[in-house]
C-alpha cells in the first residue's frame, strides 16, 4: 500500500475513533458487555466506510463533521456483522482484525449480544444526534435499514450461506456480493453526498458508484482469502475454500477474478467522472480498494 494512503487511513482512524468511542463510552451498559463491544470496536478495523463517507462529503463541498453520527452508525453495523459472521454457526473463524474473534474471547452468547447491541444502538446514534434535522434523521435511518436489514446485508449473508457447497452462476454471486458488502459501502458514499446536499440524480450515480466499490471490495476480499498474507490482513487465509464457499476465484479462477475486478474499476471510474470527482482522493481510494493487501 502506498505510504500516502497509510497516512490518510491513520489520520482518519484517529479522528473517527475519537467520536465513535465517545458515543459508546457514555452508554450505560454492563461492564462485561462494554468490554466485549469495545474489544471488537478497538480491534483495529480499517474504517474504510467512514472514510468513504467523509471524503465523498468533503470533496463535494459538504460539512464533513456532519457525517460522523451516520458514519458511527455504519461502522457499528459493520462491526456487528463481522462479530456474527465469525460465529461457529456462520463462518466459524477464530481471528479477526489480528485478534481472537469476539466469541473466542467472550463466549458465543456475549458475542451475539454485543452484535445485537451494536446494531440496535446504531439507530440511536443517529436519532439522538444534534447535527441532523428530524427529516434528515428519518432519511438516513431509513436508508441504513434498507442497506443492512432483511433486504440488504442480512439477505446477502443468508444467500451467501445457501451458496455453500453448490455451484452458482457469476450473476448469482454478484447478487450476493452486492447485498452482503455492496449495500453498506453504497450507503457510505450515498449518504456522504446527501449530507453535502447533492441533487437526487447525482445521488443516484453515487449510489451506483458505491455498489461498484462494494463489488470491487468483495472481489478483492475473495482474492485475499486465496493469496493474502494472514499477518497483514489479520484474518485466516483459506477460510472460504474450507467452507466450500462460492467466490470469484472459485468460479473464475484467480486471474479471471482479477480481470473481472478491472471491469468494475472502469465502471466505478466512469461514475466518479460523472459526479465531478475525477482527480480527487475518492478516485485514489477507489484504486486502493481494488489493490489493497489488507
Ligand atoms: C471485511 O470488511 C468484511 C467484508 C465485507 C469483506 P473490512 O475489510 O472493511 O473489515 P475491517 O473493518 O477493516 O476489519
Ligand atoms: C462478510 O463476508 C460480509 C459481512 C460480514 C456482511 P466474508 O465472510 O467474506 O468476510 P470475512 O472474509 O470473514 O471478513
Ligand atoms: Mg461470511
Ligand atoms: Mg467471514
Ligand atoms: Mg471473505
Amino acid at each position: 500500500m502506498k505510504d500516502s494512503f497509510q497516512i490518510l487511513l491513520k489520520k482518519e482512524q484517529a479522528a473517527f475513533d475519537k467520536v465513535l468511542k465517545e458515543y459508546l463510552q457514555q452508554l450505560n451498559m454492563p461492564a462485561y458487555l462494554k468490554e466485549a463491544v469495545l474489544y471488537s470496536i478497538n480491534a483495529g478495523g480499517k474504517r474504510l466506510r467512514p472514510l468513504l463517507m467523509r471524503l465523498t462529503c468533503a470533496e463535494l463541498g459538504g460539512n464533513e463533521e456532519h457525517v460522523y453520527p451516520a458514519a458511527i452508525a455504519l461502522e457499528m453495523i459493520h462491526t456487528y456483522s463481522l462479530i456474527h459472521d465469525d460465529l461457529p454457526a456462520m463462518d466459524d473463524d477464530s481471528y479477526r482484525r489480528g485478534k481472537l474473534t469476539n466469541h473466542k474471547k467472550f463466549g458465543e452468547a456475549t458475542a451475539i449480544l454485543a452484535g445485537d447491541g451494536l446494531l440496535t444502538n446504531s439507530f440511536h446514534a443517529i436519532s439522538t444526534s444534534p447535527l441532523y434535522s428530524a427529516e434528515e434523521k428519518v432519511h438516513i435511518i431509513s436508508k441504513l435499514t434498507t442497506a443492512s436489514g432483511l433486504e440488504g446485508m442480512v439477505a446477502g449473508q443468508l444467500l451467501d450461506m445457501e451458496a455453500e457447497k453448490k455451484s452458482i452462476s457469476i450473476l448469482e454471486l454478484e447478487h450476493i456480493h452486492h447485498l452482503k458488502t455492496g449495500r453498506l459501502i453504497s450507503f457510505a458514499v450515498e449518504i456522504g453526498g446527501y449530507i453535502a446536499g447533492l441533487p437526487s440524480n447525482k445521488l443516484q450515480t453515487l449510489k451506483s458508484l458505491g455498489e461498484y466499490l462494494g463489488i470491487i471490495f468483495q472481489i478483492q476480499d475473495d482474492i485475499l482469502d486465496v493469496e493474502g498474507d494472514e499477518e497483514v490482513i489479520g484474518k485466516k487465509v483459506g477460510s472460504d475454500s474450507e467452507n466450500d464457499k462460492s467466490t470469484y476465484p472459485s468460479i473464475l479462477g484467480l486471474e479471471g477474478a482479477k480481470i473481472y475486478k478491472e471491469k468494475y474499476l472502469e465502471e466505478a471510474m466512469k461514475c466518479i467522472e460523472i459526479v465531478g470527482l475525477k482527480n480527487t482522493v475518492l478516485a485514489d481510494i477507489t484504486r486502493y480498494l481494488s489493490e489493497r493487501n489488507q
